[in-house]
């Protein structure tokens, strides 16, 4: 991976738009997951036991807010559409790097002097989170609305759990490196405010970085000043100069 240069600063790596739709998204997704967990494993032996109705709602419900949520956030976001398009053009592109970083992430933790290839926005583990989500999302909401609407539809049930099931290992795996895993909780901070350690970029996502910065300075500056840049310059000014911290931010 690239070489880290010591300047402390922190830069935007989710804007506004990409939180509102990953929260639209995530919230409604995990309380699906845990409702329809809970039908499973506690309802199934037993249907008659209280309360099952309760859950029963709650995962239809959230099932509702899985689909609205998120045209909701599109809806609201829609001057920033291009990030959506430019996030989904980079989940999507795959080179031989990536494949590398698939098979040298596995061993890395071990064998500390492997360096991993440089990774664009989203590293290839992320992508394939990335595009199972957008692959599975619309399974979900067709085949639950089936189930809900036909009363027991089998294929649509089989469909449905097949698809939480390929979910689980890429949810657990995920929540775990975005809260738990040192290397990379870091990131977490970008999905609340935006802002994540430059260092951290650099190291993670260098071809991202290296495509967006030329040194301290966003290369293409004029696409930087968008949407949420006003609000946020404001906010960086005030935290850059009591921090005596860089702000930066990328094109996309
Ligand atoms: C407590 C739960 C969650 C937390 C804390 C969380 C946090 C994060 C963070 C920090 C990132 C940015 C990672 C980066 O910097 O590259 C991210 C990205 C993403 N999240 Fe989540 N997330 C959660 C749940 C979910 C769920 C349930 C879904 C799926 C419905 C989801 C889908 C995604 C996708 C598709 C991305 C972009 C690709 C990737 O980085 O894997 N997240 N999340």
């Amino acid at each position: 991976m690239s070489k880290q240069d010591t300047t402390s600063t922190k830069m935007l790596r989710f804007r506004r738009s990409e939180r509102h739709l990953h929260w639209a998204l995530a919230i409604p997704f995990m309380i699906c997951y845990f409702s329809a967990l809970t039908l499973v494993i506690d309802y199934n032996p037993d249907p008659t036991r209280p309360y099952r109705e309760i859950i029963s709602w709650v995962h239809r419900i959230s099932g509702i807010c899985l689909f609205v949520f998120p045209v909701i956030a599109l809806l609201i976001n829609r001057h920033d559409i291009r990030i959506y398009f430019y996030n989904v053009k980079q989940a999507c592109s795959w080179n031989l790097q990536d494949v590398k970083f698939l098979f040298l992430m596995v061993i890395a933790p071990i064998f500390k002097k492997i360096s991993l290839p440089d990774q664009g926005k989203f590293n290839a583990a992320e992508k394939i989170n990335f595009m199972t989500l957008m692959g599975t999302y619309p399974v979900y909401i067709v085949t639950g609305a089936l189930l809900w609407i036909t009363d027991g539809a089998i294929l649509a049930f089989f469909i449905h759990f097949g698809a939480a099931l390929i979910a689980t290992p890429l949810m657990f795996g995920h929540i775990y490196m975005a809260t738990l895993n040192p290397e990379t909780r870091v990131a977490f901070s970008g999905m609340i405010n935006g802002y994540v350690d430059r260092h951290f970029v650099q190291h993670h996502h260098a071809q991202w970085h290296k495509d967006n910065y030329h040194g301290t300075v966003p290369i293409h500056a004029e696409d930087a000043i968008t949407t949420e840049y006003e609000e946020d310059k404001e906010k960086a000014d005030k935290k850059s100069s009591e921090e005596n911290l860089n702000v930066l931010k990328p094109a996309c």
